[in-house]
């Protein structure tokens, strides 16, 4: 797993690693996940700080310190800075939603910056937006800048990097842009879509990352400008994508400006959800581009040009190897995230249907874990669509999210409206539901040795915890379906199998 990431060992830049143990928040989301590896790869010591632990989260990265802490309580926050020389700071709370991200950006920040001096770091690094503080930013920018402003008030010198859109395979950004690319022959255009971006490619951004850190005396307690070598509208940056792609689109110029309205269209369109794509949306009717290129002479390397960043990701993708994707982070203080074996009453509702297979427990089980995403769900595509789009319509992550991988598959990936809940070979694929529904429901798939035969039975149990007589209403309408749902998964993973 390790050769596989794609090492910035072209950095000029030495490592430090006897500067002392390096924090990194945020390491279960899209930067951290791949600073994280990276910082190893370096030789430092390295403490991932995660809200969640489970033991796929110190497999991931072995010889790497767990800390379990939230960013929302100083007690936690305290035990996982112990120690600790530098910490980057990779938290946002974009997930929470409009009306809560804001404040709980700042409350955890300020939590960070006291527990921080407390604990006598050396130094914070973070990385947040860019944007002109002069104009008038999206609640998103806006939030950016203000959890910069609160780490900088306090003792610890931090570095603030400020970066517009990134782009790199399994970037919110990156899917939105090559969906809408894929998706539409007719793409409208709204003046905002003319506004300015400087976009930088995910492996540029990594190396100033870890750049600032091994440049302390020059970039401690300063800000930089991060971008990548082109300036392009957002017109351009679907232009070039469809050049790239091949795809002719007809691009036509619309009236209608209101971006909240683009960005519900672009959350049915791609797998990006609602939460997101309004978040980062939102921000497009700001010029979001470097104002000093001050990080250019301290770390002197030639940033990717646009098309070579898409290129990069493409690549990334067509060879299955996406590191982290925007959906690894968790959803809303994890109040999807309750484990079946934590929930207080057990399901009261629960189906099952089961095959014999005489194949391979092995190649019945890779069968298993290449469901969803490119490979679908067989003969019911169709209503898990339908029922996706329903979700999407109430702003839920539907089930066009897709996977990381096609072939491989690891604890709390997702998979379309699903998330990996537990993963052992051979024998058991959990998965928890992440769509909007009056419940909580799960999808088991089993593999055990027949008792009577050499034969395995291959099975599947959905489990359904209903909330309210919604919810009891809701499992009925859907039981007669199961019949054919979950008969034809079984019997299709069972033909795909090798
Ligand atoms: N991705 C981009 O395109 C982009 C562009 C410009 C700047 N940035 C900046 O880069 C930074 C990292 O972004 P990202 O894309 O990697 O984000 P991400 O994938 O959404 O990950 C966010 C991380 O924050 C953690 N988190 C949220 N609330 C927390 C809390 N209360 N306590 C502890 N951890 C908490 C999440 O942990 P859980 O898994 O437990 O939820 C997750 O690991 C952000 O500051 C962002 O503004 C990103």
């Amino acid at each position: 797993m390790q050769q596989s990431y794609n090492f910035c060992h072209d950095l000029p830049t030495k490592p430090l690693p006897e500067s002392g143990r390096i924090l990194v928040t945020g390491a279960t989301g899209y930067i951290g996940g791949r600073l994280v590896p990276e910082l190893q790869e370096r030789g430092y010591r390295v403490r991932a700080m995660v809200r969640g632990i489970a033991p796929e989260v110190t497999e991931r990265w072995p010889g790497v310190e767990v800390a379990v802490a939230d960013a929302l309580g100083i007690d936690s926050l305290m035990r996982a800075l112990e120690g600790v020389h530098t910490a980057y700071y990779l938290i946002h709370s974009l997930l929470l939603g409009q009306k809560k991200f804001a404040s709980a950006d700042i409350e955890a920040a300020i939590n960070f910056r006291e527990a921080a001096e407390k604990q006598g770091l050396k130094r914070i690094i973070y990385l947040g937006g860019l944007g002109d503080v002069q104009s008038d930013l999206s609640p998103h920018l806006k939030s950016r800048i203000t959890v910069a402003q609160t780490l900088m008030l306090g003792r610890v010198p931090a570095t603030f990097l400020r970066a517009a859109i990134i782009i790199g395979s399994g970037s919110a950004s990156y899917e939105i842009i090559k969906h809408l690319v894929q998706n539409c022959p007719v793409i409208l255009v709204p003046s905002w879509a003319r506004t300015k971006c400087q976009p930088i490619a995910i492996r540029d951004v990594i190396k100033y990352l870890v750049g600032v850190l091994e440049k302390p005396e020059e970039t401690a307690g300063r800000s930089f400008d991060i971008g990548g070598k082109d300036i392009v509208t957002y017109e351009m940056m679907l232009k070039i994508l469809s050049e790239i792609h091949l795809k002719k689109r007809l691009f036509v110029p619309f009236p209608v400006k209101t971006i909240k309205l683009y960005a519900y269209a672009a959350s049915l369109l791609t797998p990006v959800p609602a939460a997101i794509t309004m978040c980062l949306m939102e921000s497009c009717h700001n010029d979001v581009i470097c104002q000093n290129d001050d990080i250019r002479r301290i770390i002197p390397f030639q940033p990717m040009p646009y098309r070579e960043a898409l290129v990069r990701a493409m690549s990334r993708e067509e060879s299955d190897f996406v590191a982290t994707r925007w959906s690894d982070a968790y959803p809303p203080a994890h109040e999807l995230a309750i484990k079946l074996n934590e929930v207080e009453s057990f399901p009261l509702y629960r189906s099952s249907y089961a095959m014999l297979t005489a194949k391979k427990a092995s190649s019945v089980f890779a069968s298993i874990t290449r469901i969803g995403g490119k490979e679908g769900w067989f003969r019911s595509n169709l209503l898990w669509r339908i029922r996706g789009w329903c979700d999407r319509i109430l702003m839920g992550v539907g089930v066009s999210r897709g996977r990381r991988s096609h072939t491989t598959l690891r604890i709390n990936d997702v998979i379309d409206f699903w998330r990996v809940e537990d993963l052992r070979e051979n024998e058991r694929l959990l998965l928890r539901a992440e769509m909007k529904m009056p419940g909580r429901a799960w999808l088991e798939f089993t593999l055990t040795p027949d008792t009577k035969s050499p034969a395995h039975v291959l099975s599947v149990h959905a489990y359904f915890q209903a909330r309210s007589f919604w919810g009891k209403m809701y499992w009925y309408l859907f039981l007669p379906f199961h019949v054919f749902i979950f008969n034809d998964l079984i019997q299709q993973i069972e033909k795909r199998s090798l």
